[in-house]
């Protein structure tokens, strides 16, 4: 979910609006805004599914200079306009937006509001009649109501509410779902995603957990949980709002796939100095060889991004590395080595899995690296040291170009390990020169687009099923491919290790079923190549990723080029070129696919 808020601009619809769209990627389910003009007239507008059904509904009159406004991806309650936000209490006095959510509602309305008739599903609406109870019934000033609320609650949260009898100021607070305040012009906004407000401001002032703002057109309270006031100045946030639009691109997708080539230029002048050397935190590297053991910790595609930096990290630096799914290894951890070292890898910084478990890690003492594309996001914050992508902004909600910055700049750490601990594999291993080739490697790959549209059109837009296979790091690539292509294209798909499909589910496989086969390492070559032919002998459309050395196919596409190692840096374009003409083709929404939301700050 996205939630934004602004309060002292009389364009305030054309702000949440604006806001929303850029917010649109992190849920798409159904949106709503409410403003409020300062004089008595005020405006509460729902649409279910996209932004643009909410841009319709919204008429020249809907204007006001305070609102809050919201774009939900469902978690209690299917996506109607009833349970769509803001909400607002029975009396029409209290209007709210929420991210998160409130594990204890069901409890809270028994105790307190067995009386109140409800108009949704969500567990939203509790909070905004509660406030509305203890101000109207208790008699407690708006502030104090909402605290009180707040106390109350079991869950996580980012509010923004307004009491209609006080249209000058928003009342916000956070708990382990994003939130930020920005200082624009004359005004001021809120946010879950700074990039939603660019437009207005790059000074936002950060927020933590238990916090309660007052936020006024010239001023901002904040108040930790002992309702102590707390002093806190803005930064300024160097991004450029132009690199999270599309430009000429059709689909952000495409526009992000395409830039790879130079996201791996940018993390190669990032991390190496003019001289050569590999550039990274000292603090981050001793502290990782003073552990007997790393443990990547990530979800969805960071998580696949996590099983080839295993790889690289055990090959170049030689230290044992464990990757777990976050939501896993929240309530089931594995017994933990004697000194632990955590990476959390995450695009967004924000998924509520991988927080879970960072806040363990921290409860323990354990130290922990976030290896994130958004400075300063939740992870980053939480984590001892922080490593950036240097991706710039991903909108698009299949990953591409995080996923391979995720793998070089692993890649990168694992370099920096090497030299200081003298690991000779990793020391002899020229990652500055590889990255070049990787970066000229990419850009011939995404200039042969026309032959994975044409494959695509061929084998995958009428399937219902297909398979992608491969084995040891090209089975990491193929978990991978079969997320991006199954995301976005909804074709059933999944990632195979060679080896075993034929130990069951071989069959799946029928006339025409397509069985998209990666071949980068000489060892494995021959078996992988034999498990395609067991698969081709019972009617399946065989496709080929493979490298120049072990080539001898026809159907299919010849990457450059480089160490074995890094070769998921290549493999996986053609495999998110895959992904998007099928989708394209198939006529689905590529960047915004159903179900889905680029962050997931829920657990
Ligand atoms: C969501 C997105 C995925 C992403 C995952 C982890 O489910 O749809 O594309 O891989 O979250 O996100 P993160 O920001 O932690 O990398």
């Amino acid at each position: 979910c996205g939630i934004v808020g602004v309060v002292g601009n009389e364009n305030a619809t054309d702000i949440l609006v604006n806001g929303l769209t850029k917010l649109e990627y992190r849920g798409y389910d159904s949106a709503g805004i409410y403003v409020n003009n300062q004089n008595n007239q005020d405006f509460l507008v729902k649409a279910t599914g996209k932004i643009k059904e909410l841009k319709n509904k919204i008429t020249p009159e809907v204007k006001g200079s305070i609102g809050i406004g919201h774009t939900r991806w469902a978690t209690h309650g299917i996506p109607t306009i009833e349970n769509a936000h803001p909400h607002l209490s029975n009396d029409d006095r209290f209007y709210l937006v929420h991210n998160g959510v409130i594990n204890n509602y069901q409890e809270l309305r028994d105790d307190y509001l067995a009386d109140v008739k409800f108009h949704s599903q969500t567990d939203t609406e509790v909070v905004v009649q509660l406030v509305d109870r203890f101000v109207v019934d208790e008699g407690l000033d708006t502030f104090t109501a909402f605290q009180k609320v707040l106390h109350l609650i079991d869950g996580s949260y980012a509010f923004l509410l307004v009491d209609r009898q006080n249209p000058e100021t928003l009342y916000v607070a956070k708990r382990k779902s994003p939130l930020l305040l920005g200082l624009a012009q004359g005004f001021n906004v809120v946010t879950s995603d700074a990039m939603a407000m660019l437009d207005q401001t790059k000074d936002f002032v950060e927020l933590n957990d238990g916090e309660v703002v007052i936020l006024t057109q010239d001023d901002y309270q904040i108040f930790n949980e002992n309702n102590q006031e707390v002093k806190r100045d803005s930064y300024h946030l160097s991004v450029d709002s132009e690199a999270a639009s599309k430009g000429t691109y059709p689909h952000f997708m495409l526009k992000e796939i395409d830039e790879q080539p130079s996201v791996m230029r940018r993390i190669s002048q990032e991390y190496f100095s003019s001289k050569g050397e590999v550039e990274v935190d000292e603090n981050i590297v001793n502290s990782i060889l003073d552990s007997d053991r790393i443990y990547i910790v990530a979800a969805g595609t960071s998580y696949h991004a996590g099983l080839v930096g295993q790889k690289i990290i055990e090959k170049l630096a030689g230290i044992p590395v464990e990757v777990h799914v976050a939501s896993e290894f929240g309530y089931y951890p594995p017994i933990l080595s004697r000194k632990p070292f955590f990476i959390f890898l995450s695009q967004s910084g924000e998924t509520a899995d991988s927080r879970q478990v960072l806040s363990e890690v921290n409860k323990k003492g354990h130290p922990s690296l976030t290896i994130t594309n958004v400075d300063r996001s939740t992870l980053s914050r939480e984590a001892t040291y922080t490593m950036l992508l240097h991706a710039g902004p991903e909108i698009s909600v299949a990953s591409t170009k995080a996923y391979t910055a995720q793998i070089a700049v692993q890649a990168v750490l694992a370099k920096a390990l090497s030299e200081k601990s003298n690991y000779e594999s990793g020391k002899q291993f020229d990652l500055q020169t590889q990255l070049a080739l990787v970066a000229n490697g990419m850009q011939e790959i995404v200039d042969e687009k026309q032959l994975l549209d044409d494959m695509s059109r061929r084998i995958l837009t009428d399937a219902d099923n297909a398979f992608y296979i491969g084995r040891g790091i090209d089975y990491n690539v193929a978990l991978e491919a079969a997320l991006k292509l199954k995301e976005i294209s909804y074709i059933h798909t999944e990632g195979f290790a060679a080896g075993e499909l034929k130990h069951g589910t071989i069959a799946l496989i029928e006339e025409g079923t397509p069985v998209i086969g990666f071949i980068t390492d000489k060892l494995s070559a021959g078996h992988t190549r034999s498990n395609l032919q067991e698969v081709l002998s019972r009617g399946a459309e065989v496709f080929t990723i493979s490298m120049k050395r072990v080539a001898n196919e026809n159907d299919g596409i010849i990457l450059p080029d480089v160490d074995t190692l890094l070769t998921p840096l290549l493999s996986v374009i053609p495999a998110q070129l895959i992904a998007y003409y099928t989708s394209l083709n198939r006529g689905h929404d590529v960047d915004q696919p159903r179900n889905l939301a680029k962050s997931v700050t829920v657990e």
